[in-house]
This record gives structure tokens, C-alpha cells and sequence, in this order.
């Protein structure tokens, strides 16, 4: 016997009227070990050897093989999955007795990692999406409209750049083909990639606007942790700008060109290298920057670099800062490549405004889960995520665990349980306030 959540006053068997008051109370609670249990066995996939973490860089067989294991999860529980062109996934859950055509409640994040990746970081929020049904399937308790749960392609942006990737395209900010387009970094296309691993459906793109989009996922930080809160109520997310500088100098041999007269592409690399982190320091928290990766040529003990090849992240929640941080990057760059008698050429690779969530679902976000008797505080985002790209289509919010020792994008992140159970919880009982609601 079923009962419709969130229909006050609903006439129906006592047994209905236990199940409602369980709902409406908030003591309807997931199942922490059947989460725990899949999010080992998803990390078991791509697992790195001696570590609790992942590598399933977008597109590469271990994310096909990810993908397999969750839309087999997504199928045992008797969801409608659709497909669509960039290899996003979308579960519908549709029980009887729901409007078919409503938008649903979506809620989801992603299960590519970055190569050196955790067990947490998006996969959280999708298998605890599946909890979620589960959970209410299992209880019997029907929402007041569909719910789905959905996997968005390369949210890391590690191979291929934008990061978000399958999300942007999902509500419409990047054309299909220009995704299939993009050459990762070893030099593969999105394209081809996405054919080779069977990831491409016939599902449109841009995809159907949900109702409301909420997103759990782990902090990534240490605030959290620091201030022994609960629970993170996120009210939005820092803008994001990548750049990749490419530095042409001259090769040369190491023990016969005098300092005075090398053209030195790994020296101007580690002069940008300094410079971002002095221009981060400078203007201060919430700004940060960083040179993650750096690739010299010919790379060798004896020989001056002719080029460098590097990435700038600078990141900040106010986007007049983050324009200013990056005027001052690209007037360093002109006068380091004046200086040193190289050159120095730019391209964007990733630039996304600062995003604040919808007033209301942060609210109510808040409000669950002190229902639910857990303490939050409110933060921004420092990480990018599908949720800032749903934002563009629907109300959306997102909710957030303590990560230990803020680790993240590392194998050794890791959320203590009963937080990931409370998280879950809150996505649980805010989905079905959210369809319950017009
Ligand atoms: C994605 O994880 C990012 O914020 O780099
Ligand atoms: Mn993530
Ligand atoms: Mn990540």
C-alpha cells in the first residue's frame, strides 16, 4: 500500500496515514550500507592498486565499464534510461499513478573521474540518487511528480576541456558538434572517443528542463571539517577560467649557451608558475590560482626547453576579481615573453561565470536538514559542477559533506559514513519537498 508524498490530509488507510507521517516527519531514511556497497563497487572500477580511488578519465574503457555498472543499478530498479548524444544518462523514474508528462525532480553529477581520483567525488551524487528511489520504491511512498537521477559526461574537463561538459550541452551552452570536436589531451576527440566506447544515444540535445535540480556531493575542502558542521548548504559556485599558454622559446645545449643568451621556455614556464601564485596571495582568499600541469619540450637534463605547454586555473566568487586576475595574467605573460625572448601564445579553455543557486531550494535544503536534525552552514562552491550548469535551465541547489582533511582529486578522499548517509537523507526528503511543491 502506497502513499502520495506531500498530499496533506490525505484520506486514506491507516497504514497510508503511518507512511505520510513517516514521510512528512522526516524518519524515511536510505540505506547507508547499500550506498556504501555501491560506491566501493563503482570504485573497484578504474581502482587505482593500493588506494581507495579511481581513475576513469571521460571516455576511456574504464569509464565505459562505470557506465555499465550503473545503468545495469539504473535498470534493476525499473527506470526509463534515455541516452543522449554527448553519453549523459537520465533515469526516470516513472511509478504508476504520476503524471508521465510532468518535469521531473532530477537530481544526479557524474562518474568520470580525474586520473587520480576518489571514490566520492560526483559519484556520490549519483549512486545516492539511486538510494533515493530505492528507497522510496521500496516503502512504497509515491512523489508528487516523476524523479530522476542522471550521469553527466566529462564533468572533470581532466582529458577534455570545458569541464561540465556533458551538462553545458545538456542545457543547451555548447553545441554537440562543437563537443565531439574537442581534442583531449592525448590528442583524441570527443567524437570518436564517445563512439568508440558505445557511449552515444539518440536522446536530443539540448535535454528537457527538469522542474528542480538538486546535487549532492562531497566538499572537496576543509570548511566543513573545520567549522564541525554536518552538512554544507551550497548557495552557489566560484567562477572558473583555464587557460592554456604555450611558450616558444630555443632549444640549446645546457653546459655551452650562457644565461644571458638562452630563450628558455621552461624558465618562462616556472617565471607564470610564481607569478599566478604571488597574484592569488595578493588578492587574496577567495582567490586562487594554479599551474597543474606542464609540459616541456624536449624535456631533457641537457638540453634549454624550446617549448613549455601549461594550464592556469585562477578561480574566484566575485567575477570583477576574476576578470582582473586575468588582465593581470595575460600583462605578465607580455612582458615575461618581452623579457625573455620568447613567445607566448593563449587559449581559453574553460571560462564559466560565478553561479548563485535558486533562494528557495537553498532554503529548503537548509530547512531539511535541520528537520532531519543535522547542522549546516552555507558556503560557496570552490569546485565546478553539473549543478551550476542545471541552474541555467531550473531551480537548482546543492548540498554538500565534510571531506577529511579537505582531500579531494586525490585517491585518499575520503567523507566519514554517517555523513554521506545524512547528505543522502537530506537529498532524499528535499526531492520530495520539491515535488510536492509547484
Ligand atoms: C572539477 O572537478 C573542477 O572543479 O575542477
Ligand atoms: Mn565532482
Ligand atoms: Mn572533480
Amino acid at each position: 500500500m502506497g502513499c502520495r508524498a506531500g498530499l496533506r490530509g490525505h484520506q486514506g488507510s491507516k497504514e497510508e496515514e503511518q507512511l505520510t507521517s513517516i514521510v512528512e516527519t522526516g524518519r524515511l531514511r536510505i540505506d547507508g550500507q547499500r550506498l556504501l556497497d555501491r560506491l566501493s563497487a563503482l570504485s573497484r572500477v578504474g581502482g587505482i592498486a593500493g588506494t581507495t580511488g579511481s581513475s576513469r578519465l571521460a571516455f576511456t574503457d574504464a569509464d565505459r565499464a562505470g557506465r555499465r555498472l550503473v545503468t545495469g543499478w539504473m535498470e534493476d530498479l525499473g527506470l526509463q534510461l534515455s541516452v543522449d548524444g554527448i553519453g549523459n544518462v537520465v533515469g526516470l523514474w516513472l511509478p504508476p499513478g504520476i503524471d508521465p508528462a510532468a518535469p521531473p525532480v532530477m537530481t544526479g553529477s557524474h562518474i568520470d573521474t580525474v586520473g587520480t581520483g576518489g571514490r566520492y567525488d560526483g559519484n556520490l551524487g549519483v549512486l545516492a540518487g539511486l538510494e533515493v528511489i530505492e528507497t522510496l520504491a521500496a516503502e512504497g511512498v509515491t512523489p508528487a511528480r516523476p524523479l530522476a537521477v542522471a550521469f553527466f559526461s566529462n564533468e572533470e574537463g581532466s582529458r577534455f576541456q570545458p569541464d561540465m561538459m556533458g551538462s553545458l550541452v545538456y542545457v543547451g551552452g555548447m553545441a554537440l558538434e562543437e563537443a565531439h570536436a574537442v581534442e583531449g589531451i592525448d590528442g583524441a576527440t570527443v567524437g570518436a572517443e564517445l563512439a568508440r566506447i558505445g557511449g552515444r544515444g539518440p536522446s536530443p540535445c539540448p535535454g528537457p528542463a527538469p522542474h528542480r535540480f538538486v546535487e549532492l556531493h562531497i566538499e572537496q575542502g576543509p570548511v566543513l571539517e573545520e567549522a564541525g558542521v554536518g552538512l554544507g548548504v551550497v548557495e552557489g559556485v566560484q567562477g572558473i577560467s583555464w587557460t592554456e599558454v604555450v611558450v616558444e622559446g630555443q632549444s640549446n645545449h645546457a653546459g655551452t649557451t650562457p644565461m644571458g643568451l638562452r630563450r628558455d621556455a621552461g624558465y618562462v614556464a616556472a617565471e607564470i608558475t610564481t607569478f599566478v601564485r604571488r597574484l592569488a596571495l595578493e588578492f587574496g582568499h577567495p582567490q586562487v590560482a594554479t599551474v597543474g600541469a606542464i609540459d616541456l619540450h624536449p624535456n631533457l637534463i641537457n638540453v634549454v626547453a624550446a617549448t613549455a605547454k601549461l594550464t592556469v586555473d585562477l578561480r574566484n566568487t566575485d567575477n570583477d576579481r576574476l576578470l582582473e586576475a586575468e588582465r593581470q595574467l595575460a600583462r605578465e605573460l607580455d612582458a615575461v615573453a618581452d623579457r625573455e625572448g620568447v613567445s607566448i601564445t593563449t587559449r581559453t579553455l574553460t571560462r564559466f561565470d560565478p553561479v548563485v543557486f535558486d533562494p528557495e531550494v537553498v532554503d529548503l535544503v537548509e530547512a531539511t536538514a535541520h528537520r532531519l536534525g543535522i547542522t549546516t552552514m552555507r558556503l560557496p562552491s570552490g569546485a565546478g559542477h553539473d549543478a551550476q550548469m542545471l541552474a541555467r535551465v531550473c531551480p537548482t541547489a546543492m548540498v554538500f559533506t565534510p571531506s577529511e582533511n579537505g582531500i579531494s582529486h586525490n585517491p585518499a578522499e575520503h567523507t566519514d559514513p554517517a555523513d554521506l548517509e545524512a547528505g543522502a537523507n537530506v537529498l532524499l526528503h528535499t526531492m520530495l519537498a520539491l515535488a510536492a511543491a509547484d
